[in-house]
């Protein structure tokens, strides 16, 4: 039976106010550098400006703010909260040792998490009352310049609030209007699991969706308007989606499971292959999983705590190709069942030497830091003995590309995963390689308990944050990204939970607390596209001087460049780090990767990698350059092949050109 929405009122009456722009920001969130297809989100009005309510709750000041001279400065930092707002780590949290069958690592134990599944599992985070409220008001992103009178916004009419029962088809037919004329056009950004999108002629969207038992709760589904004339002018839409159990359960369709593909992986004859295979039914029942081609001496054993997954563990004690036939059953028809073929490419140990020194042997020998950003859990995939020993090898710095963020290390209140950060601070240890934290305060990848925290009680937990984290690794990781990305793409404070709370002294804060949570590590502030000249690097340079100036302890800057084989602004970059150095602040490039816009870029990749090594080289306050990974294989950006090692573990010519660059003077 199909269910459609009820044809209902027209187009909201007033836009959205600051305060759930914040929100909307955080869904938005994720995505770097200017001009990347996962574009950060259109410029959104300045913070602090109403788009159009006279009764919007402004930000903390209600002008759009400029960088400088915000800091209204703090001295001294109280106490932290006595009783603390949320429950410190405690024994509980410590993490134990992880059974060998479940990972790739023989040189050193692995750790684990006393509980990787949340108790109880979170629900689907929309509560009965939020659904009754209706849809969110729309949300107008509008570049700056854009004049609302002259160009109205576009908007969909027909949409809200949906219930639906398991088993049911709802098909969600999507018709964005421009009232300037012209035809708008819409981008859905919430998935729907299983769903097909169907685009129309008429330059509507219809989608079909069938959940099922697993898809039972309240869930957000937003989608955006996009502007006919100006596509950057978007209006964002938030409808709820209720799922509910039909009477009669027995009227759902028992279906397939399903099984996540993986990628074909390259591994060495010799290292212990790991394989987390999971495989899920829509229908929430448990699917069994099988290898009709097991390798010789194989173990697959379910996951201690995910029961959707199972770990396949073997050795591989000859080179070629191992096509993994994997077959996932219906929990209660057997008969009912999916397959997939993982490929698993075993190499001679030999194929991962080369000619010249390796990347670190040669930054050593000129006292740089040649660094990389490791994968979470990287030792629970197939390839994580390569991985781990490739970077050991060819590294002097590591970062935690996420498993040191709060989402990460403290999901819920009182609950801390020191697990995946205690394993890679023994892996560098052990490989003396040093340890660059990454990050403590963020606008994004914030657990949700944290987005719900109370205004007022914000600095508190950012500090607790802050001094907990510090408190653990204040003896092995010495280099901190203290405050990540606080300026927005105009150049002014960007809209967070944190700057809601306490304007810009919130970054004076944070570096305030990590100087006196830990004393000698070097602090630094972290931030996208202040790579090139623009309202982002003149409003880091006024940050910096409205910092100093205040007395906040900051040591240096971290440039991340997150780019495209079209960046050719090596003199800006250069400019930019004098600016910075004038400063007396040290410089990192702390998260470097160059997209293919085309897949024969790879002359400019070589170029830009080169280039950018050369400018940090000859800046003699630039103390490291890290890549964010290393092998295309395992890189946020993997479809534009950003990195210098290939998915094969093999040099590309962009690690020819690092290894070039590093061995001259
Ligand atoms: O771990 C979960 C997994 O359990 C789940 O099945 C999967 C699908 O939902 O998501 C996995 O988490 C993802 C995580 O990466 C690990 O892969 C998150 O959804 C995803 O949002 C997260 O993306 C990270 C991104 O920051 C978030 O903004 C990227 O890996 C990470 O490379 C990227 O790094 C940022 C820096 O921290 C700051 N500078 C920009 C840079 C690129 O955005």
């Amino acid at each position: 039976m199909h269910v459609k929405p009820k044809n209902l009122k027209t187009r909201p009456a007033r836009w959205q106010t600051v305060p759930e722009m914040l929100l909307l920001t955080t869904l938005l969130a994720g995505g770097c550098g200017s001009d990347s297809p996962n574009a950060n989100p259109p410029s959104e009005q300045p913070v602090g400006q109403p788009v159009t309510d006279s009764d919007a709750s402004p930000g903390p000041a209600d002008e759009s703010p400029v960088i400088s001279p915000s800091v209204t400065g703090t001295t001294a930092l109280g106490p932290l909260p006595s009783p603390p707002l949320s429950a410190p780590p405690s024994n509980d949290d410590e993490p134990t040792v992880q059974d060998t069958r479940l990972h790739t690592s023989t040189a050193m134990p692995i750790l684990e998490d006393a509980a990787t599944l949340p108790a109880p599992p979170p629900p689907i985070g929309i509560s009965e009352a939020e659904f009754s409220a209706g849809p969110l008001a729309p949300v107008v992103l509008a570049p700056p310049g854009v004049d609302l009178d002259e160009n109205q916004p576009p908007y969909f009419e027909n949409l809200d609030n949906i219930t639906v029962l398991a088993g049911q088809l709802l098909e969600l037919n999507l018709a964005p209007i421009d009232p300037d004329g012209g035809v708008a056009d819409q981008y859905v950004a919430t998935f729907l699991p299983r769903s097909r999108s169907v685009d129309n002629d008429d330059a509507t969207k219809t989608i079909f969706w069938t959940p099922f038992e697993a898809d039972v709760g309240i869930r957000d589904f937003t989608i955006f308007a996009l502007d006919a004339e100006n596509p950057e002018l978007r209006v964002a839409y938030t409808i709820r989606i209720k799922v509910e159990m039909p009477s009669d359960p027995s009227t759902i369709e028992n279906t397939p499971p399903t099984i996540n593909h993986i990628d074909p992986y390259t591994v060495r004859v010799g290292d212990p292959v790991v394989l987390e295979i999971t495989a899920t039914d829509p229908n929430d029942t448990v699917p069994t999983i099988e290898i009709s081609n097991l390798p010789p001496a194989a173990t697959l054993l379910p996951h201690r705590d995910i029961p959707s997954v199972h770990v396949l563990r073997f050795v591989p004690e000859v080179a070629g190709q191992i096509a993994l036939e994997v077959i996932a059953r219906d929990a209660l028809e057997p008969t009912l069942r999916a397959e997939d073929i993982f490929i698993i490419d075993v190499e001679a140990p030999a194929r991962f030497t080369h000619e010249g020194g390796r990347l670190r042997e040669l930054a050593d020998a000129r006292d740089f830091l040649i660094g990389f950003a490791a994968s979470p859990n990287y030792y629970h995939r197939a390839d994580g003995a390569l991985y781990a020993d490739t970077a050991a090898a060819e590294f002097n710095l590591v970062t935690a590309e996420n498993s040191l963020k709060w989402d990460y290390v403290n999901p819920y209140p009182g609950d801390y995963r020191w697990a995946d950060p205690d394993n890679l601070v023994a892996w560098a240890k052990a490989n003396d390689l040093a340890l660059h934290g990454h990050t403590l305060v963020w606008y994004a990848q914030l657990p949700p308990w944290v987005l719900d925290t109370p205004v007022a009680s914000r600095e508190g937990h950012m500090r607790e944050h802050i001094d907990r984290v510090l408190s653990r690794y204040r003896d092995d990781i010495k280099l901190w990204d203290v405050v990540n990305e606080a300026i927005d793409e105009d150049g002014s404070y960007r809209p967070s939970v944190w700057y809601e709370a306490m304007g810009p002294d919130y970054v004076d804060i944070a570096f305030r607390q990590a100087r006196a949570s830990a004393p000698d590590a070097t602090l630094i502030y972290n931030e996208y596209d202040t790579e090139v000249k623009g309202p982002k690097a003149d409003a880091l340079f006024a940050l910096i001087d409205d910092l100093q100036a205040n007395g906040t302890p900051l040591d240096g800057i971290g440039f991340q460049m997150h780019l495209f084989t079209d960046f050719v602004a090596f003199d800006d970059l250069a400019a930019n780090m004098a600016e910075v150095a004038s400063r007396d602040l040290d410089i990192y490039v702390t998260e470097l990767d160059v997209s293919l816009r085309d897949s024969d870029d790879l002359a400019e990749q070589v170029a830009i990698y080169e280039g950018v090594l050369s400018v940090c080289l000859l800046q003699p306050r630039c103390k490291a350059l890290q890549t964010w990974g290393f092998t295309d294989r395992h890189s946020w950006r993997r479809q534009f092949d950003p990195l210098i090692l290939g998915r094969d573990y093999q040099p590309k010519p962009a690690y020819l050109a690092i290894q070039r660059r590093l061995g001259e003077n």
